[in-house]
């Protein structure tokens, strides 16, 4: 009897702990801070859907919601450094996979590997196998990804455009004689924002003019930067520049989108975080379109049947305050239920392969098949492509340029940056 009573408590204990581990139980105590740039429209309404999903499976962990405003985390990422520098992080922090994971946190030993958590909730086979090594060094794993962002949308207002007669752009020719056309007729050709958007625009014209064979070995050993195609890329960009508005330095991702939404621009280049704010409810700071009607999407001129992609992902520090605690964060974050919460709200599709495509609107499904069949690239902006030090050499470049509109000093600027910093 007693040695039976024993074997059961035994099995109980191990169940228990197998369910803990799986995340299945509600271990998680106290705090847990997670750290990201998600405040503003599309992306804080996401959030919070997940962090419901968690908080109803750890109903005794009480999340901190430590995000810092601004698109692209350009001030979240300066805030997050200084905290890791001080060796004071959050539970978990976002970031992007792909170099920035990997060349930043990685690389500076700043992360704890999550080999462990992926085997105990499963997710390895649940991700594409084409995400791990961007999330990986060596034989470790190292973020949890919670979603496939596309960068190289071109959304559009589509009464702006029947009224003008034109049709989505599809190659930069087709765009210029479309942005003279709107430019006549006073309206914006293509809005813009702050500088990372002047980036992401220059991704999406790198890509368009060169493709995506060119486009990737600009990332790799033995890129030639000076290259008559680069030279081509640049004098495009310079041409879009023109057509967009004069107080890009200004807006945020969101007032440049909303410029579209309005008509009052025609047109603009955003990943596509942009469908969340269009198609999101008035209450989680969105406006509430409907896709296709209010507002509509195409690759960016020069891209059809290229995704160029990056995926946001969570962290567990080394010498995270609440590492238990991080990693009930981490197992919602890369389960189902959390992703399926997460994603439709976000404007981004699940990381995981197996999401229910039928809770994604009519944008999204798109996105689920071109993700599922286009060519991959990644994207520099958003941190898949180049480690930091090379991204902030592009950076400075396309800050001067967007003073000076100087083509040669910026593909100088390029060749340099590559060299100092680009990989060796
Ligand atoms: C990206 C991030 C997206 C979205 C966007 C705008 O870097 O991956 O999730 O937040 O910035 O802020």
């Amino acid at each position: 009897m007693k040695i039976r009573g024993t074997r059961i408590a035994v099995a109980l204990v191990t169940i228990a702990l197998v369910a803990g581990a799986c995340g299945g139980g509600s271990s998680a105590k106290g705090d847990v801070e997670v750290f990201s740039w998600w405040t503003g429209g599309g992306e804080a309404a996401g959030l919070e859907a997940m962090i419901k999903v968690f908080a109803k499976k750890y109903p005794d962990a009480k999340f901190i919601n430590a995000a810092v405003a601004g698109g692209a985390g350009t001030n979240a990422r300066a805030v997050l450094a200084t905290r890791l520098q001080a060796k004071q992080p959050p539970d978990s922090f976002q970031g992007h996979a792909g170099q920035e994971l990997i060349g930043t946190y990685v690389a500076a030993g700043q992360l704890e590997p999550l080999n462990q958590l992926f085997k105990d909730i499963g997710l390895t086979d649940k991700l594409p196998k084409t995400l791990i090594p961007l999330i990986s060094q060596g034989d470790n794993i190292y973020s949890v990804p919670v979603n496939i962002h596309r960068a190289n949308v071109l959304w559009y207002n589509p009464k702006v455009l029947s009224d003008n007669g034109i049709e989505p752009p599809t190659t930069w020719d087709e765009f210029f004689a479309a942005a003279e056309k709107l430019k006549a007729a006073g309206v914006i050709p293509l809005a813009l924002g702050e500088q990372w958007t002047a980036m992401h625009l220059f991704e999406g014209v790198l890509l368009g003019t060169l493709g995506a064979d060119k486009y990737n070995a600009l990332w790799l050993k033995g890129a030639d930067w000076g290259s008559a195609d680069v030279a081509k890329a640049i004098e495009n960009y310079k041409k879009v520049l023109e057509y967009t508005n004069d107080d890009a330095t200004s807006l945020t991702w969101q007032d440049a989108s909303k410029l579209v939404a309005d008509g009052q621009a025609a047109m603009n280049i955003m990943g596509d975080w942009a469908d969340g704010y269009f198609s999101g409810t008035v209450e989680g700071g969105n406006l509430a379109l409907t896709p296709g009607t209010d507002y509509g999407w195409a690759p960016v001129p020069g891209t059809k049947g290229i995704f160029q992609f990056l995926s946001d992902s969570f962290t567990l520090p080394k010498g995270a305050p609440h590492p238990d605690n991080a990693k009930a964060w981490l197992t919602v974050a890369g389960s189902r239920e959390g992703q399926e919460a997460f994603n439709p709200v976000k404007g981004s599709i699940c990381a995981r392969t197996d999401c229910d495509p039928s809770l994604f609107n009519a944008y999204l499904k798109t996105a689920i098949t071109d993700w599922s069949k286009d060519t991959i690239v990644g994207s520099l902006t958003h941190g898949v492509v180049a480690a930091d030090p090379f991204k902030a050499k592009i950076n400075d470049a396309v800050g001067f340029f967007l003073n000076d509109r100087d083509g040669a000093a910026f593909q100088k600027a390029l060749v340099d940056g590559y060299a100092a910093e680009g990989p060796k």
